[in-house]
């Protein structure tokens, strides 16, 4: 079976993991930091990281640090996976859906400046998502929202290494929000992180992670009404080895998505996607014209040893999105298209020319009815 993603998980990796079992040290601590001060160095120092205990968890404290609460309301896109929405939920926030571009499946300034318009200056935070790795256009998007004092938030779980307009993602925002989900090119298991440039910021971050603990004089008090959103320290020591070899993981994700389009572009019953300088290439979603039936696509491709799956969800469509806010296909026509007809395929590290040959072979024969 080639599989849709599979983590660089080395011997060394696993060693560091079980040294830190070994040492009794099982919570955050000096690999954290260790973690944290690497994702620095990979990011070209825009600022500061804080770890945590997952994707959702970061974006979850990011709004809560910014002060989202009841009432606010937040720029989401449609596309994309429900995290993003749910935190906005989880603040008794009320999320704002917003149609995607369908070739990069971010949003863009145009789309922003309309939805923004409509929303009549009600919005308070937007929350940019950077789908599956793509650069989405943040400087102008940042510019936007500044005139109009509105946070912007990145998400990018998909999107560690993704270089947008110039700069490692997280430059121009008030933060991003990492996952390192096995399904993401880096894992710790669950875990997650936030950058922001805004190093007082990152500190308030570091306190909501623990409790909102902290330790005046040799005193601990508790200065906010915290969470326990702390990464362990066998989880960042699992991490470590793989930020080191990434660069090289995403070079050859850019040569195997590479051969995908060389040997996918004849077919016409195909959408390929953009491939923008700077992309990280967490996943390679295309799309099926409409006439193909997705579901029996990725069964057959199963059957033939080749696992795929839908890329990302239209939120309007899921049933908590749809009682709350009662919204329809017309309302985010991109967003619905690329949940019915998104189709991801195997991408990551440890592939072969030979499996993207495969899986481009396979495909094809399926969509020809061979
Ligand atoms: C765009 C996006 N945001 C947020 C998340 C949530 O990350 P986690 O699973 O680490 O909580 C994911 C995870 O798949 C994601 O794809």
């Amino acid at each position: 079976m080639i599989r849709l993603a599979s983590p660089d998980i080395q011997k060394d990796d696993i060693k560091r993991c079980v040294e830190v079992l070994q040492s009794g040290n099982l919570v955050q601590g000096t690999q954290v930091k260790r973690f944290e001060d690497s994702l620095t160095d990979f990011s070209n120092d825009i600022g500061g990281f804080c770890a945590v205990s997952s994707g959702t968890a970061a974006l979850h404290l990011a709004l809560k640090a910014l002060g989202i609460s009841k009432g606010d309301r937040v720029l989401v896109p449609d596309f994309t996976f429900p995290a993003t929405a749910n935190v906005v939920e989880n603040l008794d926030a009320e999320v704002q859906f917003c149609d995607v571009d369908p070739s990069t499946y971010c949003l863009t300034p145009e789309l922003v400046e309309n939805a923004l318009a409509s929303y009549n200056g009600q919005i308070k935070a937007l929350i940019v998502v950077h789908e599956f790795g793509f650069p989405a256009p943040i400087q102008s998007i940042c510019d936007i929202a500044r005139k109009k004092n509105i946070y912007v938030i990145e998400d990018a779980a998909c999107a560690l290494g993704t270089v947008a307009d110039g700069h490692h993602v997280g430059y121009y925002s008030d933060c991003a929000c990492f996952s390192f989900h096995p399904r993401k090119a880096i894992t710790t298991g669950e875990g997650g992180a936030v950058l922001s440039k805004n190093i007082s910021f990152i500190e308030k971050i570091r306190q909501f992670r623990n409790h909102g603990i902290q330790i005046i004089d040799n005193r601990i008090d508790f200065f906010e009404a915290g969470l326990n959103y702390r990464m362990t320290d066998f989880q960042a020591a699992l991490a470590l080895g793989q930020l080191k070899r990434y660069p090289a993981e995403i070079e050859k994700r850019k040569q195997l998505a590479d051969r995908y389009l060389s040997l996918l572009d004849d077919e016409t019953g195909l959408e390929l996607p953009i491939l923008k300088e700077g992309h990280s290439l967490q996943s390679f979603m295309i799309k099926l014209n409409s006439h193909i039936h997705r579901q029996k696509t990725i069964d057959a491709l199963a059957a033939r040893g080749v696992q795929a799956n839908l890329g990302a969800q239209a939120l309007h469509r899921l049933r908590y999105y749809h009682t709350r806010y009662k919204r329809t296909d017309a309302d985010y026509p991109i967003s619905s298209q690329l949940y019915d007809c998104g189709l991801v395929l195997p991408l990551y590290g440890k592939l072969e020319e030979k499996d993207i040959k495969t899986v481009s072979k396979e495909l094809k024969k399926i969509i020809n009815n061979d």
